[in-house]
């Protein structure tokens, strides 16, 4: 099957977990909450969730692999792997804020060659596959074409484990609130990138994350026109726990400047 079909079929698929979660968040509280470690959420939704997506995945390409949150059991070693967040924005969720999304990936080879977030509240689906182009609902988007960070809103995130990195980090984050449009910090992951897609924001960086946090939005930042690199400009960006996103534009202003505060 051709990518394109792939990450069409992905999209609807996204969209029917995204159905299931926002029906369950109707009649959800905080009674239905576990907590997998410190401040690390999870709920019958996410697992549901990811039952659903893994079933109907496993039928449009029977022979991959997968990688996913919940824990679904799989060979890794298959030229194919779906790599699933079937809930990115827990915390959210469980708070009734309503920024969360389903993010599907799929990698050849470790390399991530199509990606779907759907944002499960604006019903916004993100999509992009190797030399596509990014899209949102249908629609090509790009990113924005601000190119100091004076000019600049950047999206981030606090990690669950700080790795008593915490100071330097705050360091940075100060540095920008003072310097750029301001900070973000929307609990999701998979959003925060895909934003950096469509121009809402110009960057976006978060560390200690999972390769199922970042792997589709890195291929729809990418074929937005945007880049992506881990925090010293490599290309550990998956499985490599930092993210630095960003229009291009930016990127190595922002990343000399993090080098500065952050230890590496
Ligand atoms: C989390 C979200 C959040 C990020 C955390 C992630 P989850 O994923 O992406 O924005 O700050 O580091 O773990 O737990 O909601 O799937
Ligand atoms: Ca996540
Ligand atoms: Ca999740």
């Amino acid at each position: 099957m051709e990518l394109q079909n792939i990450t069409a079929a992905t999209c609807e698929i996204a969209k029917e977990a995204g159905a299931f979660i926002r029906k369950e968040r109707q009649n959800f509280n905080l009674s239905k909450v576990e907590q997998k470690g410190f401040n690390d959420l999870v709920s019958y939704v996410d697992k549901e969730a990811e039952k659903i997506i893994v079933a109907r995945l496993g039928k449009l390409l029977p022979d991959a692999g997968f990688i996913t949150e919940e824990g679904t059991e799989s060979d890794r070693n298959q030229r194919y792997t779906w790599i699933v967040d079937p809930l990115d924005g827990t915390t959210n969720f469980v708070h009734g804020i309503p920024v969360f999304s389903v993010s599907i990936a799929l990698a050849q080879e470790n390399k991530v060659v199509a990606g779907v977030v759907y944002e499960v509240n604006l019903d916004e689906c993100f999509s992009a596959f190797k030399g596509s182009g990014a899209y949102l609902n249908g629609q090509p988007i790009q990113v924005s074409k601000a190119s100091q960070i004076s000019e600049s809103l950047i999206a981030h995130g606090f990690p669950y484990d700080d790795g008593g990195k915490m100071d330097e980090y705050l360091g940075f984050l100060r540095h920008l609130l003072g310097n750029s449009h301001g900070l973000r910090r929307l609990g999701s992951a998979a959003v925060d990138l895909c934003y950096v897609a469509c121009g809402r924001a110009e960057a976006y960086l978060e560390y200690n994350l999972q390769s199922y946090d970042v792997a589709a939005g890195t291929i729809i930042v990418q074929e937005a026109g945007g880049k992506v690199s881990d925090f010293r400009g490599g290309d550990d960006y998956i499985f490599g726990g930092q993210i630095l996103s960003s229009n291009g534009l930016i990127h190595e202003e922002l990343r000399e400047k993090l080098l500065t505060y952050f230890p590496i």
